[in-house]
């Protein structure tokens, strides 16, 4: 077993690896408002949905605040804005050790990388008991998918495409992580991703902003419970603000250059729900975004944050982001740094160490004003607060152990792993598609280095999830068939490799029935953080393995496991089966097995573009149509064809696998889109949009879908939408909805998706979000690429 954790200070540390009837009604105008509210599932609620409850924006709360305020001193004050981390790093350290006399100073409002209920109790005893205004402390820590339990990686968790089991996920993780005495996760990380070389597109839910924004919510919702003061909710922190998953070139840290209207268009929505949702708090990002360090942009922090969406959280910095401002270049010393950051809204300086250094001189100097303090204070308060720490600061060290790894936990975690996972390919292998496998099979070679390596089946950032817990797709295959049948051979390790290993396998695979190979990346090393790859194939010697394995002539099933997809032309030509399987978490191989051998069929579906090679990159199907588009961006062009378009000369426009695509061993037909209406009027639209809810129907999309294979099966009908005309140019498609349908076989069903005004409303030219006058195309399709879409009219002339 590969080692997770760095040797540290504390033995409990976490780590990151180093851790939807058609209406036959064609009307206009008015008449086609239908005056219902619309189903849960095709609109993933969006209304602010915890504010008439929101812990946060309690006046008795408030009061509190206020009068506790009234009792600190300006070094108590500044304190509360002071963040260290207790444990292992997790970025470049400040070389601070004084914690304990920090604390009972109050200079110190918050702790991470802490974990376990003795440890954080008697830290918080510090601060309880020796504090002059015995103020607690805030334990965070990076809980990204799951504590000890560990669901799927989080773009696994999107692939599930399902927000109420990656609900129930975040509450299992909210459980655990609270038993141990951490309250404050340092998720969900909802930055839309479009480039696959960035390794943290692992950590996020994808491309697109409506699923990025639907599994936002459920982060949150699963993390803060009902009650955001119940002993075993634990506060939110999206992150990271903003713009961080559009680094040039996918390299981890680089700079963004990001319109307004493509900010708020695509990269905000996600963090707007989570906001919503009522997370209390955020994290500031790294990068700089159009100049400006998003640690140090009062646009994106005040402007949006605070003054539009009227969040009333706080903000901590990302790891030392504070004085990454300095490196950025608008600032040549850490008290500028510091000034900079924290007037653009930035209440807490995780490690840098520039605030406790800084922020009393620049206060008395007049550069800070001290309402500004009490300002940024009184966030940090208010949700100390709300979670109830000042009423229960301890953990019941008795009841720690027994929260971790329940088994109805480890179920879902197994239910979670089985939903993550894509089928890519599965091809007819003497007559019929190679999966499910049959239930017997005498004789199966397992080969490859991620067959039975359980630290990896973790993921880069398993908190405290530990390989041993991990069952591997050996031991499950084992368990299954028997060690008999089970041929294993790993063939080479992820990096590097041997000649005599690779023929070893070669061995086992003639002398097997069929090949399972289990090839990817590293998680630790390959994936996530400061983990950007220039080339997204296989590393090491993974495709000479593969290909020598498929040259032995037995049937053979890829499942790949990585951070991110990756580049294999060859193996998507040959391989007649492939299954995307991310980090599955600790019941990868139970979840697979289940899969392989049908007990369940596949149901994940991308949450991004599957590139074909890596210079697609950045490659995302919601983009902009160019002026010249190819109109069959399938084929490259060829002698005597038209030149002058949008595409390459070596490579299709297409992705390998578009977004949205995911097989299921039954197959599915989707009839023609049909529109309950065939134009809307803009001033009805505009009527319906200024509502208060905004969930008025205007209009019903519907579409016929066919079970057309020999077996039930569920499809996911995604909802997408183009608008054409308007006063920006819109994507050439934006998911709008999504719902699930099990079919039996032969079984035809009319699906209907129910749209509300808000569906047509964006960002238009002048930056504000509205209806227009537009030409509407909407496909209800089973991917980003395929379906009949209905077009229709929006008309009139904007007020
Ligand atoms: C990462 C954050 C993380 C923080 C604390 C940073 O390096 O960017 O995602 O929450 O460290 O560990």
């Amino acid at each position: 077993m590969k080692l997770r954790r760095s040797s540290s200070v504390n033995d409990n540390v976490p780590f990151r690896s180093c851790v939807s009837i058609f209406s036959l009604v064609l009307l206009c105008g008015v008449g086609t408002l239908f005056p219902r509210v619309l189903p849960a599932q095709s609109k993933a609620p969006r209304g602010k949905t915890v504010a008439s409850s929101n812990p946060l924006e309690s006046p008795v709360l408030e009061k509190k605040v206020t009068e506790l305020l009234q009792k600190m001193t300006l070094e108590e004050k500044i304190g509360q804005l002071v963040q260290y981390s207790a444990g292992q790093a997790t970025g470049p350290t400040s070389g601070r050790t004084e914690d304990k006399d920090m604390i009972r100073k109050g200079q110190v409002g918050s702790l991470f990388n802490v974990t376990g209920s003795r440890e954080t109790n008697a830290l918080q005893h510090i601060a309880v008991e020796n504090s002059r205004l015995h103020i607690p402390l805030i334990f965070g820590l990076d809980v990204i998918h799951g504590f000890r339990t560990t669901f799927p990686i989080p773009l696994g968790l999107a692939a599930t495409w399902e927000p109420e089991l990656v609900e129930k996920a975040a509450r299992v993780a909210a459980q655990e992580s609270s038993a141990a005495g951490v309250r404050w996760a340092f998720s969900p990380m909802v930055d839309i991703a479009r480039d696959s070389r960035w390794g943290r597109i692992s950590e996020g839910a994808g491309e697109d902003p409506y699923l990025g924004a639907a599994m936002a919510r459920a982060f949150v919702r699963g993390y803060q419970g009902e009650h955001l003061d119940s002993p075993d909710s634990i506060v939110a922190c999206p992150k990271h603000y903003v713009g961080y998953g559009a680094a040039e070139a996918g390299r981890d840290y680089n700079t963004t250059e990001i319109s307004e209207h493509t900010l708020r268009q695509f990269y905000l929505p996600p963090f707007h729900a989570a906001e919503q949702a009522g997370a209390g708090t955020f994290m500031s990002a790294f990068n700089s975004l159009n100049g400006i360090p998003a640690s140090a942009n009062p646009f994106t922090l005040q402007q949006i944050l605070r003054k539009e969406w009227g969040f009333k959280g706080f903000v901590v910095s990302d790891w030392n982001s504070v004085a990454e401002v300095m490196a950025h270049g608008v600032a040549i010393d850490g008290a500028t740094a510091a000034r900079k950051a924290f007037l653009a809204g930035v209440d807490m300086d995780m490690v840098s160490n520039l605030y406790h250094r800084n922020m009393m001189q620049l206060v008395q100097s007049g550069l800070v004003p001290q309402a500004e303090i009490d300002e940024a204070v009184r966030r940090i308060l208010r949700v100390k607060y709300a979670m109830g720490l000042f009423d229960h600061p301890y953990t019941d060290e008795g009841k720690e152990s027994a929260a971790m790894l329940r088994p109805e936990n480890v179920a879902l975690a197994k239910r979670a792993g089985t939903r993550s996972l894509v089928l890519l390919r599965n091809e007819a292998v003497s007559g019929s598609p190679i999966l499910p496998l049959a239930a017997k099979i005498s004789s199966i070679a397992l080969i490859g280095p991620l067959a039975d390596d359980a630290g990896n089946m973790i993921g880069s950032w398993g908190a405290l999830g530990r390989g041993e817990d991990a069952v591997t797709l050996r031991r499950a295959l084992s368990q299954r068939l028997g060690d008999s049948s089970v041929h294993y051979e790993k063939g080479t390790n992820i990096l590097d490799g041997s000649d005599n290993d690779i023929a070893a396998a070669v061995q086992v695979a003639q002398n097997s029935d069929v090949v399972l190979l289990a090839l990817g990346e590293d998680a630790p090393t390959m994936t996530g953080e400061a983990a950007s790859r220039a080339w997204i194939g296989l590393p090491g010697r993974q495709q000479e393995l593969l290909e020598k394995v498929v040259a032995a002539g037995k049937p053979v099933v890829l499942v790949l496991f990585s951070g991110r997809p990756l580049t294999l032309p060859w193996a998507f030509e040959r391989v007649p089966a492939v299954i995307a399987a991310w980090y599955p978490g600790v019941q990868a191989g139970n979840a697979l097995t289940d899969i392989l051998f049908g007990e369940a069929a596949p149901t994940g579906h991308l949450p991004l573009s599957w590139p074909r090679s890596v210079g697609q990159e950045p490659l995302y199907y919601n983009a902009l149509n160019t002026g010249r588009p190819e109109a069959d961006p399938a084929h490259p062009p060829e002698a005597g064809e038209k030149k002058f378009l949008s595409r390459y000369i070596d490579e299709q426009n297409t992705p390998q696998f578009p977004f949205g695509f995911g097989l299921s061993y039954t197959t599915f037909s989707y009839g023609p889109t049909q529109a309950s209406v065939k134009q809307i009027s803009l001033s009805a639209l505009e009527r319906a949009f200024a509502e208060k809810s905004k969930h008025t129907v205007v209009l019903s999309a519907s579409a016929e879908i066919k079970n057309t294979g020999t077996r039930a099966g569920e499809t996911l009908a995604q909802l997408y939408l183009r608008l054409d005309g308007t006063s920006i140019a819109m994507p050439v498609r934006m998911l709008k909805g999504f719902q699930r349908f099990t079919l039996a076989p032969g079984e035809s069903r009319k699906i209907n998706f129910d749209l509300d005004a808000e569906t047509f409303a964006f960002w238009g030219a002048e930056n504000k979000f509205g209806v227009e006058p537009a030409r509407v195309t909407i496909w209800i399709a089973p991917n980003g690429a395929e379906g009949e879409g209905a077009t229709l009219g929006i008309a009139g002339t904007s007020r």
